[in-house]
């Protein structure tokens, strides 16, 4: 029986609401369906400085970029859900990275990689899922080919946080499925 596929997954949003971690929970259990181990880290529990050299210099990787770096490291995949902000990648995600590439090794190198987007918007964030996807393949992860957006999330959830479409719940299983089976074939 081979292993199941490690995927690390975070959204680029702290809010309670946050449509993108709506979002993620959607794809976090499709990915757990088609065999992967599932971790979710919530940014809000794990608060960063906003980068600065001055404080690197003083203190080094603060100790929740360091539990990030960790938390990379024992993974071989990466979910994100990149909210969209002024049509970019948000800070608090743009953030938690620039942090980790600080560590001693770049942990991104080799992992394997899925965006999506949600948006209250038309374009579901495109935009910020298609920056975030080119972020991540410039620092070395292998990012499937496959894309997610929600436009219109705002509307988009039943009460039990379930996608009301039936063509989103079919692209939100879409990427989880990619994403799995990429992991397993550079995992052979
Ligand atoms: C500063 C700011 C800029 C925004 N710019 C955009 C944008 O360019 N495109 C877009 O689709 N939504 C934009 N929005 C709306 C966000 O998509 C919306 O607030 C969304 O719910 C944020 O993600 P979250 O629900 O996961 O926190 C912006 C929101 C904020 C706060």
């Amino acid at each position: 029986m081979p292993t199941a596929p490690r995927i690390l997954a975070f959204a680029g949003s702290a809010r309670k609401e946050s449509l993108n971690k709506k979002l993620l929970a959607v794809v976090v259990e499709a990915a757990r369906a088609a065999g992967a181990e599932v971790t979710v880290v919530d940014f809000k529990e794990l608060p960063l400085p906003l980068y600065d050299g001055d404080l690197e210099d003083a203190s080094g990787l603060p100790a929740n970029a360091t539990k990030l770096v960790e938390l990379i490291t024992q993974h071989q995949g990466l979910l994100i859900a990149s909210p969209e902000y002024n049509s970019q990648i948000t800070p608090l995600l743009k953030n938690a990275i620039d942090w980790c590439t600080r560590a001693d090794e770049n942990p991104f190198i080799g992992k394997v990689a899925a965006v999506v987007s949600a948006s209250p918007g038309a374009m579901g964030g495109i935009r910020s899922m298609t920056l975030a996807r080119q972020l991540l393949t410039h620092l070395g992860c292998h990012v499937v080919p496959v894309q997610c957006i929600l436009p219109g999330a705002d509307k988009a959830f039943d009460d039990a946080g379930a996608l009301r479409d039936e063509r989103h719940r079919k692209s939100a299983q879409g990427i989880a499925t990619a994403l799995v089976a990429l992991a397993r074939k550079l995992d052979a």
